[in-house]
């Protein structure tokens, strides 16, 4: 049986050792040669590179390891997936990112609203060059991102890579929604069949298929109705997050057809959604102060044990197994469903061809084969394009260096809406971000 050669972008994230265990769990059905961590910042790769060590050891210990910041040692080798994960000014950015637009009175978000505009316009910069890299040495390696917000780096790199059909853009957020629905129905979500339509961070369940072909989203919505909604894992999760996932019970009442992402609470309850956020202590302090901290001890602490056996941090989650059964279904041709992003050309009819869209579909060695979804309802169709709009304008207003089309962008964004609002929040951004956005003229 082939054995892999992975190359992990981003080592040093929170999600590694998660990544990790479901690598130990799945080395049967993934078995990987040589793995390589790189990362910009060599202090925490290096913590959770010590980590794994310790892991590999007791859980996979014919694999090859190594984590490095060095990018010749990272990308000068055969590799068959490329898994990203980077965040382009870390924390500290995202807070800023969160901040700024709560200052002025609008939603502030890692990749919703003027937050994730601000992220996007980070990212991009990063993610291009990422590709460059990876070409170089591997014409065919798979790269599957994860990097954030998916909807604008997808756009940008389908712009700027407009033949390479080795880049595959993922988000957790419909697997993780899928997990937690087959915990509410008592039901394995690997048995889900589902459709999806939307762009990333902003779409909809419009079916939920069962082994049987019965459809069980009128179920589903009835249960949340009745009794609310809960993340899969929410033993583990915050208290925002459980907030946020509550949520879907009152866009499910007012639009009760389809099944909402999460993240359309930031769109179509801006205003409820800014009276819980505290300007202060922002989901990034939440993070900070919680899961970063949590995951960094940890690994520290396993290290020097030399075990990693009674660990709590390394739990096979759905960031961890879902990049990993994506990848699988890729190398072995499977052709098993999930829902990611690629360029719609028709699988929405009455949706722009060039937008990337999030969608059910197949995956095999030849990437997506997408499940056509047909035309869909005004709403929606709205919606979507306004939000379209605004992707598109963020990514021109990247590549353009223009200060115009970054100012329509953000007065399109439906968090933000007033032309003023959005010249003051974009300058306010500029400033907090000269050392890595281009300079918009
Ligand atoms: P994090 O800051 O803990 O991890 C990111 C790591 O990337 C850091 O160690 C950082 O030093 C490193 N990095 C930054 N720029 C880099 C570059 N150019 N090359 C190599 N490494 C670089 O953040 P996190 O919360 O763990 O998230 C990691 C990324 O995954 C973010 O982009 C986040 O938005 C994304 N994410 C996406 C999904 C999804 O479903 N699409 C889910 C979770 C996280
Ligand atoms: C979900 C989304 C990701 C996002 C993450 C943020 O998994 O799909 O795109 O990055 O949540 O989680 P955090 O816990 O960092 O706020
Ligand atoms: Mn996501």
């Amino acid at each position: 049986m082939k054995k892999f050669n992975i190359l992990v972008v981003g080592g040093g994230s929170t999600w590694t050792p998660g990544l990790l265990k479901s690598m130990c769990v799945r080395q049967e059905s993934f078995p990987i040669n040589q793995l390589t961590m790189l990362d910009t910042d060599a202090d925490r790769q290096k913590v959770i590179g010590d980590f794994a060590n310790v892991l590999f050891n007791e859980e996979y210990p014919d694999i090859k390891f190594q984590y490095t910041t060095d990018k010749q040692i990272a990308f000068n080798q055969e590799l068959d997936f490329v898994f990203v994960q980077m965040r382009t000014g870390g924390f500290k950015m995202r807070e800023q990112d969160e901040k700024i637009p709560l200052s002025l009175g609008v939603i502030g978000q890692e990749t919703c609203g003027p937050g994730g505009f601000a992220y996007g316009l980070r990212s991009i910069k990063d993610m291009i060059e990422l590709v460059h890299d990876v070409r170089k040495y591997n014409k065919e390696a798979w790269i599957l991102n994860y990097t954030n917000p998916a909807a604008i780096v997808a756009d940008a790199l389908k712009r700027v890579f407009p033949d390479d059909t080795h880049i595959l853009n993922i988000c957790d957020q419909p697997e993780n929604l899928l997990r937690s629905y087959g915990r509410l129905l008592d039901r394995d979500p690997r048995s889900f069949d589902p459709v999806y339509f939307g762009l990333n961070h902003f779409g909809w369940f419009t079916h939920l298929y069962d082994e049987t072909g019965y459809d069980l989203l009128s179920e589903l919505r009835d249960k949340i109705l009745d009794g609310g909604f809960r993340p899969v894992d929410f033993e583990q999760r915050d208290k925002s997050w459980l907030e946020t996932y509550a949520m879907v019970e009152q866009m499910v009442k007012d639009f009760p057809e389809y099944l909402p992402n999460t993240y359309l609470q930031y769109y179509l309850y801006p205003d409820k959604v800014l009276n819980k956020l505290d300007p202060d202590f922002t989901r990034s302090n939440e993070v900070m102060a919680g899961r970063e901290k949590r995951v960094f001890n940890e690994c520290k602490r396993v290290a020097e044990a030399g075990t990693a056996k009674d660990s709590s941090v390394v739990h096979n989650d759905a960031h961890g197994e879902f990049i990993i059964i994506v990848a699988e279904s890729i190398a072995y041709n499977r052709g098993d469903h999930f829902v990611v992003i690629l360029e719609n050309n028709g699988i929405v009819e009455n949706l722009p061809k060039d937008a990337m869209i999030e969608v059910a579909a197949s995956l095999t060695k030849q990437g997506p084969r997408p499940y056509a979804v047909g035309e869909i309802p005004t709403f929606y169709k709205g919606l979507i394009e306004g939000q379209f709009a605004y992707e598109k304008l963020t990514v021109e207003a990247f590549l353009e260096g223009s200060y115009q089309k970054a100012l329509q962008a953000l007065t399109l964004n439906r968090t933000i809406v007033s032309a003023g609002k959005a010249r003051e929040v974009l300058d306010a951004l500029i400033k907090a971000n000269k050392d890595y956005w281009p300079t918009l003229t």
